[in-house]
């Protein structure tokens, strides 16, 4: 490692081959290599991918000393790029002024009082779910396909008016091949132009087809209705530069739309996904949910109002959160050299930051392999730092659709598991896929039955 006795020296960090660093393990195992450093060299660690140095920020004095205290130094990595072919410059990864003119037109859509009134279309397409379910009873299931499904759907009926759920199978597809794509566009040596008429280019362009062809679905039918609507796809379409006046550019309202519709929907099922796959693990806690849920709703679907008197599905879902989170790691350019917790990050270095590790540090997580939600019972949330959980990210760039998302699971969980008993096999295992999301890699079958006390009233 790198000494400079006139400053702060480099993070310790594992040694890795003389020309690649540690490039082979972080294709191989991002998550295994990210663990091993933190526990073998500290909070603070250097890997070296090629010629790049990564800085992996494993603590919450350092986390929120780069997305708050300094958080002007630090713009999204290179990395983003990748997702950049697929969202363009759109809230997600754009910077700057751009940034916040976006940040500060899409907020108010997102604002509590206006995701309030969501929680009926929420409830309603969940409810929409579980009668398609009950109409063929006992069966195996794809949960993730399910929850993509639904919760794309609900995203298309919040945010945009629309009903989009006849699109879902193909768009899933289509968004399982650009994720991949984009991943592999980021990891490659030698990037190849996209242009270029590869099978895997070509297969991309295919992909793109659909999903822009959505997005110009969403915004024609909003125009040839004539409707206005109070909806975010409204205020974007109403949305006036301050100086010029102009209306945004087709493009600028293409990467905004498909930016909300991608990351508005993937990262909320895979939250679900996992919980179900660890609600099997943990019949116990299954139960005293489903006696909270019985006792608050009954039959009732629930309402915005019911939510805080479910306290054991908030902290299922944070606990969920804490070992599978969906957004297991996001990244950092140093636009000038910077110290964190006493170690130099060089200008231009990349910053990690990784839920997945972070949410397992023993210093602050007893037993940190267990899962236990009484973690997130208020009294024991209270002697743990703020920045040592952070599924939603934090400081300026924080998830814009922390609440939306919330609001969405509890009510998803709820009305799912006070009418299904979801089971895997008894040998069955499940491979965490660290894409851009942290996905179950193949989706997850699961056995779903009916609970025989809890037939559907409205199920017609
Ligand atoms: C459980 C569900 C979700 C998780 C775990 C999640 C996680 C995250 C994280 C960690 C970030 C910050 C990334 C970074 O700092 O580099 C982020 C940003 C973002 N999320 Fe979410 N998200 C979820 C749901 C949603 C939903 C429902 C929406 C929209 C409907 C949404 C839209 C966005 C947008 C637009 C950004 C970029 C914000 C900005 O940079 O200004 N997310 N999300």
């Amino acid at each position: 490692m790198m000494h400079d006795s006139q400053g702060p020296r480099l993070p310790p960090g594992p040694r890795g081959n003389f020309m690649l660093g540690n490039l082979l393990e972080a294709w191989r195992d991002p998550i295994g290599l990210m663990t091993q450093a933190t526990a073998e060299h500290g909070d603070v660690v250097c890997l070296r991918f090629g010629p790049m140095r990564y800085v992996l920020v494993n603590h919450p004095d350092g986390v929120r000393h780069v997305l708050v205290e300094n958080a002007k130094n630090y713009v999204k990595s290179k990395n983003y790029q990748g997702l950049k072919l697929v969202l363009g410059e759109g809230l997600l990864t754009s910077e700057g002024d751009a940034w916040k003119r976006q940040r500060k037109l899409a907020q108010p859509a997102f604002h509590r009082d206006r995701i309030a009134a969501f929680a009926a279309a929420m409830a309603s397409d969940t409810e929409a779910m579980c009668a398609e379910w009950m109409s063929h009873p006992p069966s195996t299931l794809d949960v993730h396909a399910e929850m993509m499904r639904l919760t794309f759907r609900i995203v298309g009926r919040t945010l945009f008016g629309i009903d989009i759920d006849g699109e879902a199978r193909a768009v899933g597809q289509a968004l399982g091949f650009v994720v991949r794509f984009a991943n592999d566009y980021v990891e490659s040596l030698v990037r190849i132009p996209t242009w270029l008429p590869t099978p895997s280019n070509i297969a991309f362009k295919r992909a793109m087809v659909t999903l822009d062809g959505l997005v110009a679905r969403i915004v024609e039918e909003r125009r040839r209705s004539g409707r206005l609507g109070d909806d975010l796809l409204a205020m974007l379409l109403a949305a006036r530069d301050e100086t010029t006046g102009a209306a945004m550019t087709e493009r600028q309202l293409r990467d905004e739309v498909m930016t909300i519709v991608l990351a508005g929907h993937e990262t909320t099922a895979n939250a679900l996904t996992w919980t179900w796959w660890l609600l099997a693990h943990h019949p116990d806690v299954a139960a005293r949910m489903r006696a909270e849920i019985d006792a608050v709703l009954g039959d009732r679907a629930p309402t915005l109002a019911d939510l805080p008197r479910l306290p054991t599905v908030a902290h299922v879902l944070d606990e969920s959160m804490r070992l599978y989170p969906p957004a297991w790691a996001f990244e950092r350019r140093a636009l000038a050299a910077d110290t964190v917790m006493g170690y130099a990050v060089p200008r231009d270095a990349t910053v990690g930051i990784s839920p997945y590790v972070l949410h397992r540090h023993p210093a602050f997580w007893e037993d940190p392999e267990r899962f236990d939600p009484d973690r997130f019972a208020s009294e024991r949330t209270a002697q743990r730092p703020k920045w040592v959980y952070l599924p939603f990210g934090g400081g300026p760039r924080t998830c814009i659709g922390a609440s939306f998302a919330a609001m969405e699971a509890q009510i998803v969980l709820a009305m799912v598991a006070r009418r299904f008993v979801l089971d895997v096999q008894p040998a069955q295992t499940v491979v965490p896929e660290p894409l851009v999301t942290l996905r179950p890699r193949g989706g997850l079958p699961m056995r779903v039955t009916a609970r025989r006390d809890r037939a559907l009233p409205s199920a017609a």
